[in-house]
């Protein structure tokens, strides 16, 4: 079993659905603009929309915003009154999600916050004192600690915390490996497993993204 074999099946996959020509203009404008190729892959945003969906969220927390490919997943699951607050450290990535999420329709639905999520996060709680229904973790990675203990004080039960990249090519099982990326997604998976307040699946995944993991919680109290 090779990687061409984990493409393929995407490739595969994603045929079936009716084309989506939104998402395939933002993951070609992220490779015209020589930006990284690291959105999530059509199913796995397919994912989120049915996550989203599924806890009915009407107020999203995405921390890593690239392109907006992930932002419209999320925030097609939304309302008409809902909202995603998507964070992102880069100006111009950030103005690039903004453009794209105008395209898809999906502006009105959300925010994009530019500067560290360290540094933003405080004012988000601020003004969202009833937290979010679902957070997205997909940034620097070897601040998912911080982004754990974040989202736990953003949540509510029910609230679902969904985590990407956690296997990271299986590096997360080297505990000689102390590329600090690698030991923020161990030590987040760590905090996700023995959080007493939170139900976690952790599962591995192949495809269009090579092999890697995500991370489910749901706050249960
Ligand atoms: N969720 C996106 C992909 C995000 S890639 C999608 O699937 O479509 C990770 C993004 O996190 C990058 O754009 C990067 O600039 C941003 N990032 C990195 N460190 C950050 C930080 N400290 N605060 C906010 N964003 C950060
Ligand atoms: C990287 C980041 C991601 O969010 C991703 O999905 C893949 C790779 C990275 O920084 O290496
Ligand atoms: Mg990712």
């Amino acid at each position: 079993m090779s990687e061409d074999i984990w493409h393929a099946v995407d490739d595969f996959l994603d045929s079936l659905h009716p084309a989506d020509r939104v998402l395939g203009e933002i993951r070609a404008g992220i490779r015209a603009g020589d930006l990284p190729d690291i959105s999530v892959s059509f199913e796995q945003g397919r994912l989120l929309t049915v996550l989203a969906k599924a806890v009915t969220a009407r107020t999203i927390l995405e921390i890593g915003t690239l392109g907006g490919y992930s932002a419209v997943c999320l925030a097609r699951a939304l309302p008409s009154d809902g909202r995603l607050i998507s964070l992102e450290i880069d100006a111009s990535r950030g103005r690039f999600a903004e453009r794209n999420l105008t395209t898809a329709g999906l502006s009105e639905l959300v925010t994009v916050v530019v500067g560290p999520a360290l540094e933003t996060l405080p004012g988000i709680e601020t003004q969202h004192p009833g937290g979010f229904d679902l957070i997205f973790i997909d940034a620097d990675k070897e601040t998912y600690p911080d982004y754990w203990r974040w989202s736990l004080r953003l949540a509510h039960p029910g609230t679902l915390i969904v985590a990407d990249n956690v296997v990271r090519n299986g590096a997360v099982v080297n505990l000689d490996d102390h590329d600090p990326m690698v030991e923020g997604v161990r030590e987040y998976l760590k905090l996700a497993t023995t959080e007493p307040t939170v139900l976690t699946s952790v599962m591995q995944t192949v495809g269009a993204k090579g092999y890697d993991g995500l991370s489910v919680s749901i706050v249960v109290r």
